[in-house]
């Protein structure tokens, strides 16, 4: 009756309070499963962003609710943004889901687990589903610790199992929500109002990290270039996200920092500077351009130019030659002009993208571009997502093939899916695959590029760069009972 299945769609967020209802959960005696056809209790963890995202949990809900036939007490909840997104309705088309509990809400689903339990244990018939959407002041602090904080326990709870490898990448919660306002963005609705942690409590969860192990942390948000702006001032033209990142910076241990995801506002000089003068900052930066003509960038209510934003990448480039960019691009935004499309392309082209996230514009029921006329017909948005697509295979192509032959710093993460072999990631944050051993788990070697797959590189470790004295110390630091993610699974 306690077996747990967590199923993940959307973002890096979601993962993130997935692992952490999981960490709950452990805590309180629950058994988080990664087989969902042995499970007593299935959350899926939800997505709004699009309308394909929605549509694919709502159907999984449905599909997942004929099992109450065969098992009557089976517990199907609906966690995070759809949740908050679409609340009670959602009842009206799967009246068998139990729980729908909204973003500002994940910290209550073992209590809610635990009563739903409880009455099913004492025979009480449970009348009604539990909907939890209200905000709450404060719950950007209630996920907090880590999973590995209440998930020391190495080995399944049953004590089954070989002890977990050491967990090397964390992802950090810094700042939810969102008062952007971009017309055709549904978060702001689903994740509310900006929120930031204390400085001082981010710091010490990073600290607890590097102390169990963890090289590697990515500070997540909404809008992490925003961080708390409301609650930290400037110093010396130093904003509080700068701020932030000097302090992570200084926590011995931790190797690499890298964030998700930023707003183009957010790079002024002192973020542009902090790549040249803060090492631990991995030279690859992730910056939403939206579209490359500034009239739609306009009709979206994102507040920079074409030009700006060139100026932008141009300055990062300036700061760390070495730069890796992402983006994230909308194509087919209502009254998107075959001419307006050109100024994307010619942009999308220039700034050389290593990575990038292409979406065709998906109507957000609540947003302002909602209500627009003008809808680009899909075929013509799949037309625009296949040339970028392109652009982006061709350009990243050219990067993957200028990296074999040289020696590149991979952090090794672990054992690859095989489990013969190990992988790490550089700090361009290309996936590696190469021979290792599991004492260098948590270790940063020089790894030579060998040859390249399309999304990955393989390579031989430069053994004259590692210390094997090294090595010895760090596993020591890195006991093999740290616990790993939960098995929590992405969409
Ligand atoms: N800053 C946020 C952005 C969330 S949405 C974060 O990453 O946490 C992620 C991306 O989805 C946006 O940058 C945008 O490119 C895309 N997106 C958002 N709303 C969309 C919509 N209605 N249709 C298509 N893509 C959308
Ligand atoms: Fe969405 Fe724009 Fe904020 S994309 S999350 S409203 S910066």
């Amino acid at each position: 009756m306690n077996r747990v299945y967590i199923k993940t769609y959307g973002c890096q967020m979601n993962e993130r309070d997935s692992e952490a209802v999981a960490a709950m959960l452990r805590g309180r005696g629950y058994r988080i499963v990664d087989d969902e056809n042995a499970c007593d209790i299935m959350l899926l963890n939800t997505c709004s962003v699009r309308d394909a995202a929605e549509q694919k949990a709502l159907g999984k809900a449905g599909y997942v609710s004929a099992r109450k036939k065969r098992q009557p007490d089976f517990v199907i909840g609906i966690l995070g943004c759809m949740a908050q997104n679409r609340g009670a309705a959602i009842l009206d088309t799967l009246p068998d889901v139990d729980l729908v509990i909204g973003t500002q809400k994940f910290h209550q689903v073992p209590d809610y687990l635990d009563n739903l339990r409880a009455a099913r244990e004492a025979g009480v018939p449970i009348g009604s589903s539990i909907v939890d959407i209200a905000e709450e002041a404060g719950s950007q602090n209630t996920i907090r610790d880590h999973l590995i904080d209440t998930a020391d326990a190495g080995a399944g709870p049953d004590g089954e199992g070989p002890p977990p490898a050491p967990q090397v990448s964390a992802f950090v919660s810094i700042q939810q929500g969102c008062n952007m306002d971009c017309h055709f963005c549904i978060v702001p609705k689903t994740r509310g109002d900006e929120r930031s942690r204390p400085m001082e409590a981010i710091v010490a969860e990073c600290r607890s990290l590097a102390s169990k192990g963890v090289r590697e942390i990515t500070l997540l948000g909404q809008i992490v270039t925003s961080y708390g702006r409301r609650d930290y001032a400037h110093t010396g033209g130093v904003s509080p996200f700068v701020q932030l990142l000097e302090k992570v910076h200084e926590i011995e241990g931790i190797e690499r920092i890298r964030f998700t995801s930023p707003h183009p506002r957010g790079f002024k000089a002192d973020l542009v500077e902090a790549y040249a003068r803060l090492p631990k900052l991995c030279e690859y930066v992730h910056l939403p351009m939206q579209s490359g003509s500034d009239r739609i960038l306009r009709a979206m209510n994102r507040p920079y130019s074409r030009e700006r934003y060139r100026q932008i990448v141009e300055a990062l480039r300036a700061a760390q030659p070495d730069m890796y960019f992402s983006t994230d691009i909308i194509v087919g935004y209502p009254g998107e002009t075959e001419a307006d499309f050109e100024q994307t392309r010619e942009l999308f082209e220039a700034c050389n993208y290593d990575m990038a996230y292409i979406f065709k514009y998906s109507i957000r029921s609540g947003t302002v571009a909602a209500e627009l006329a003008d809808q680009v017909p899909e075929a013509e948005k799949e037309r625009r997502n296949q040339v970028l697509l392109d652009i982006l295979r061709r350009n990243s192509g050219r990067r993957t093939a200028s990296l074999i032959g040289t020696t590149q710093e991979v952090l090794v993460d672990g054992p690859d899916k095989t489990g013969r072999r190990f992988t790490g990631r550089t700090r361009g944050n290309r996936v590696c695959i190469f021979d290792a051993d599991p004492r260098l788990i948590g270790q940063l070697v020089p790894l030579r590029i060998e040859r390249a797959s399309v999304s990955t590189l393989y390579g031989s470790l430069v053994l004259a760069g590692v210390d094997a004295t090294a090595a010895e110390g760090a596993s020591a630091a890195t006991p093999l009972g740290a616990a790993r993610s939960p098995h929590v699974s992405a969409a």
